[in-house]
């Protein structure tokens, strides 16, 4: 009895300092863990702590979000009762009318394999192989890591979950690891495709020499989870600083995707897929409008793009003046030059508002215009 009332007394310690820190997930993590501990001795406590912590559910944050468009699936790792139990979720992920991302061939091949590899894992286990199951996406944001995560689950017929790395980083020294874990194991208990966004976010907590220890545990829980990775499910991690990844993390993964900027045709594909079909109203500005969006993410396409259409969709601009519109102000005087070098070629434009446009003074289209009708005659 001693021994029980130290632990109660312990439990009751903890507990009152997540209630003071106001730390709502780890308050949640520590009601769960209560809840499993007391279940034999206590039963009727921790039938009440667990029917509490569903109640207040849906006013709580979960660290496992439901990526579909779909309906939301209402789960949270805090669901003690249900952790317990193989859980069925209300309904696979159901393919919404999205797109698939646009990828460089590289990538492409990569993901064939990939699922190909997953769709003949009998083979494979025959042969006493298993499928690529962990991986790390990298590059820029706005490139489609997360999209193309979407898409793989959805060619896999798997749903797929998200960890919000923020909010397992816990401000209790020892309890990332444990979040961290605690989300991991509950996505273990089916298949589905787990994508680990910011991963990065965790490795940064190394910078500041407090949480080295912090920090240590965090990087053995993902080393051991990576290992053990279930071949039936497949774990992403995504990240935008490849540089802050701890390498020996980096070595674990199955297989790294780089994902890029666009360029080339994937810029054209690009404008001509979220121009959908405006794009025939469009598609004489077509160069120009490459010239805008160079260096850009296919999300910062997809934004400007959405722009055009809204602007024609209204209908009080013509599309030409819908496209000028959106040139920047570039100090830049090649990049002016460009613009109007491609106005000129394509629009019916006066070289009088080509020069107001770009900045571009009278003279210098009047030289090139000359240039250019002496380099045809040529
Ligand atoms: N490769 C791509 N092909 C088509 N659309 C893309 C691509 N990458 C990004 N997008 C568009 O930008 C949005 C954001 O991309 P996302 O996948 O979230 O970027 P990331 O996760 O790399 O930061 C997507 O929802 C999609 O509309
Ligand atoms: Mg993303």
């Amino acid at each position: 009895m001693m021994e029980e009332n130290k632990r109660i007394v312990k439990d009751l310690v903890q507990l009152s300092e997540y209630a003071l820190s106001g730390s709502e997930a780890d308050i949640r993590l520590f009601l769960a863990r209560l809840v499993r501990d007391y279940r034999d001795e206590y039963p009727k406590l921790s039938k009440l702590v667990s029917d509490l912590l569903k109640k207040q559910y849906r006013s709580s944050r979960s660290y496992i979000r439901e990526m579909s468009d779909a309906e939301p699936v209402s789960i949270a790792y805090a669901d003690p009762v249900e952790h317990e139990k193989p859980v069925c979720l209300n309904g696979p992920v159901c393919c919404s009318g999205r797109i698939e991302p646009i990828l460089t061939d590289d990538l492409k091949r990569q993901f064939t394999s990939l699922i190909s590899e997953h769709q003949m894992k009998d083979r494979l286990y025959q042969a006493g192989l298993k499928p690529a199951c962990t991986m790390i996406f990298v590059g820029e944001p706005g490139v489609g890591k997360t999209m193309s995560a979407n898409w793989l689950s959805r060619e896999l017929g798997l749903p797929l979950y998200t960890i919000d790395i923020a909010a397992v980083v816990s401000s209790f020294l020892g309890q990332t690891g444990n979040n961290l874990k605690a989300a991991l194991d509950y996505a273990k208990q089916q298949s589905m495709v787990l994508l680990l966004d910011e991963i990065d976010a965790l490795a940064k907590k190394r910078s500041d020499d407090t949480d080295v220890g912090e920090f240590k545990r965090v990087v053995a829980v993902l080393l051991h989870e990576i290992e053990h990775w279930p071949s039936e499910s497949i774990l992403i991690a995504a990240t935008n600083h490849p540089k802050l990844v701890d390498p020996a993390l980096w070595r674990r993964f199955d297989c790294e995707l780089h994902f890029s900027l666009p360029s080339g045709d994937a810029v054209e594909r690009a404008i001509q897929e979220f121009l959908a079909e405006d794009y025939r109203v469009f598609s004489e500005y077509t160069e120009i409008i490459k010239l805008m969006v160079e260096h850009s993410s296919y999300s910062d396409i997809e934004r400007l793009m959405l722009r055009f259409r809204r602007a024609l969709a209204v209908g009080s601009m013509t599309p030409l003046e819908i496209v000028t519109q959106a040139i920047p102000v570039e100090h830049n005087r090649t990049r002016r030059l460009s613009y109007a070098k491609q106005l000129l070629k394509t629009s019916k434009l006066s070289q009088h508002r080509i020069s107001v446009l770009t900045g571009v003074s009278r003279d210098t289209l009047r030289k090139y215009k000359a240039q250019q009708r002496w380099e045809v005659n040529d």
